[in-house]
């Protein structure tokens, strides 16, 4: 059984500040850090309830497994993502930063049961135990709602990277800090964190083997968290588990799917401003939701693609992930043949003219396809229920968010030169912000994935000082964005206390309130931490 061992991978030590991780080369080729202190993951304003936390978990665990070391700990952030909304699936850039909200998990590795057993430090998710040799060819339910369900999609993410013989019984005692179904992606923090500890597991149980363990990289984890969290039945797409993996503290990331994943770090050229989360405590399970939300919005923005490239003789498009032809593909193919972007928003205008959407026999006409081929393709894996697909109004959405990205990703690469004076960081912040605002709009009117709450809080930010709101993540519930002045962010936090929290839910506790809003700054990415428990 290990007590300690060696990581053959590069890794960084106890005081090292966060930034050390990013040194400006590649963020996604590299290996996850292995560290041991909390002061090397987080900030100095979230260290102290970081300690007392991780201090709580060490405690519950030794409690738990009386008898057993811990043998290392994983941990993957969530998300907010800046701009750049539901676009990932049609493989545009995005631009996420992590947070500092986790799932850690605590880990016993060894032990002659053959077992993974997962505890919870939340009572809403009971003990699972599951026999490794059971798990060669799992499937995952996915029409049940079960927390397990996403450690399992872990499971397969690394089975696809390494043999399930070299995975060595493992006692986890699992506790995650971002709210769930918030838009902030607690799913793929798990996700990720679940298959970080299992590939960490391995090389634990065999340091000094040949294991495929011991060389796979961020972006191996990434691809293989992203296939695998469809397991759980919602078809997304690859932002929230590159931010969440990738993530490096003080920069956003911009986030490429096409031709291939890349992640670059992108700086703040200003430091007047802070970013401020608010939950607006409508859950929006998108597991759930599923067939009438998100994954019905990729099957519109799929089959709007696979349209336009069958109107307008584009040939056969380049399949995302064994699912269908992407918005991506289109202006590619639009772009060989000179035609820019608003030239294909003009194309969509053409071939989607009625307004009051296609039914799935007007749909079966335009693509040359059979009802019953259409439904097999495209809406079995993942079922959806829908009465006429909104193709103009998606697509648009689509084209018009990734040129948001293109500008605000521009702005944040080139202040402008008069940055210094007051007036001029003010002006170039509004701009910013208002593209964020401006993404808002077009998830609230185009692509139909807002709700009362998500309008109400972006509305109300604005009216109370924030240069730009919007919702954040999958939306229909979760949380807002906002921009604001970095010395008015307090009283801004304030001012949403009282007109939003304090008037929709009276009674509510000042430490749910706290829970719910948060003033956010962007965080290390997955790491591992070995050692130091004594937190
Ligand atoms: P979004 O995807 O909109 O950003 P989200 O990821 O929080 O938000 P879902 O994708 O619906 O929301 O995933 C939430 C589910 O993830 C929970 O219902 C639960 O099953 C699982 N989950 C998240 N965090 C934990 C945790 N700490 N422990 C156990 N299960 C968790
Ligand atoms: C969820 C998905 C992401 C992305 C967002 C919307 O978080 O998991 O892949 O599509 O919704 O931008
Ligand atoms: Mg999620």
């Amino acid at each position: 059984m290990p007590q300690s061992f060696d990581f053959s991978t590069p890794t960084s030590t106890g005081s090292t500040p966060p930034s050390e991780f990013y040194d400006g080369s590649d963020a996604v080729s590299s290996y996850v850090p292995v560290i041991s202190s909390l002061s090397a993951v987080y900030s100095k304003s979230a260290l102290p309830a970081q300690e007392q936390r991780w201090g709580s978990l060490v405690a519950l665990f030794r409690q738990l497994y009386p008898n057993e070391d811990l043998t290392f700990i994983a941990r993957s952030p969530g998300r907010v993502n800046l701009i750049g909304e539901h676009i990932d699936y049609s493989l545009f850039d995005v631009l996420p930063m992590a947070i500092t909200q986790d799932v850690v998990i605590a880990v016993h590795v060894g032990g002659a049961d053959g077992q993974i057993i997962l505890n919870n430090t939340d009572p809403r998710f009971p003990s699972r135990i599951f026999n490794i040799a059971d798990l060669k060819d799992i499937e995952i339910d996915a029409t049940v709602h079960e927390w397990s369900n996403y450690f399992l999609a872990g499971v397969k993410g690394a089975l696809s990277l390494l043999p399930l013989a070299e995975i060595p019984s493992m006692h986890c005692l699992i506790d995650g800090r971002i709210p769930t179904g918030s838009g902030l992606s607690s799913s793929s923090a798990f996700v990720c964190a679940a298959l970080l500890a299992i590939v960490t597991a391995v090389k634990a149980a065999a340091p000094h083997s040949e294991s495929f363990a011991n060389a796979v990289t961020k972006s191996d984890l990434v691809q293989s968290a992203v296939v695998s969290e469809r397991y759980v039945g919602v078809n997304s797409g690859g932002m929230d588990q590159s931010a969440s993996v990738f993530g490096v503290p003080g920069h956003a990331l911009r986030v490429q799917f096409y031709p291939e994943l890349k992640a670059t770090p992108v700086a703040f050229q200003s430091d007047e401003f802070a970013f401020v989360i608010a939950n607006t405590l409508v859950v929006a399970d998108k597991h759930v939701t599923g067939p009438i939300h998100y994954n019905l919005r990729v099957v519109e923005t799929t089959l709007a693609a696979e349209i336009l490239a069958n109107q307008c003789g584009l040939g056969p498009l380049p399949i995302r992930d064994g699912f269908g032809g992407t918005l991506r593909g289109v202006v590619e193919a639009f772009k060989a043949r000179g035609v820019d972007i608003p030239g294909v928003m003009n194309k969509v205008n053409e071939v989607f003219s009625k307004p009051e959407g296609y039914t799935l026999a007007e749909t079966a006409q335009l693509l040359g396809q059979s009802e019953v081929e259409i439904t097999q393709k495209y809406m079995t894996r993942f079922p959806v229920r829908f009465e006429r697909f909104q193709f103009r109004a998606r697509a648009l959405h689509v084209l018009e968010e990734a040129e948001r990205v293109k500008k605000y990703c521009e702005m944040l690469n080139h202040a402008p030169a008069d940055h210094s004076d007051g007036d001029g960081e003010e002006k170039y912040l509004r701009a910013l912000a208002s593209l964020m605002t401006a993404s808002h709009r077009s998830c609230r009117d185009l692509f139909d994935c807002s709700c009362d709450e998500l309008d109400e809080l972006a509305n109300l930010a604005v009216t109370n000082g924030a240069y730009g709101s919007r919702l954040t993540g999958a939306g229909w519930g979760g949380a807002t964005v906002s921009l604001v002045p970095k010395d008015k962010a307090v009283e801004f936090v304030d001012c949403l206390k009282k007109q939003y929290y304090l008037k929709r839910f009276p009674g509510i506790s000042e430490d749910k309130i706290n829970d719910a809003i948060c003033i956010t700054e962007p965080a290390l990415g997955s790491a591992v931490l070995v050692g130091n428990y004594n937190v």
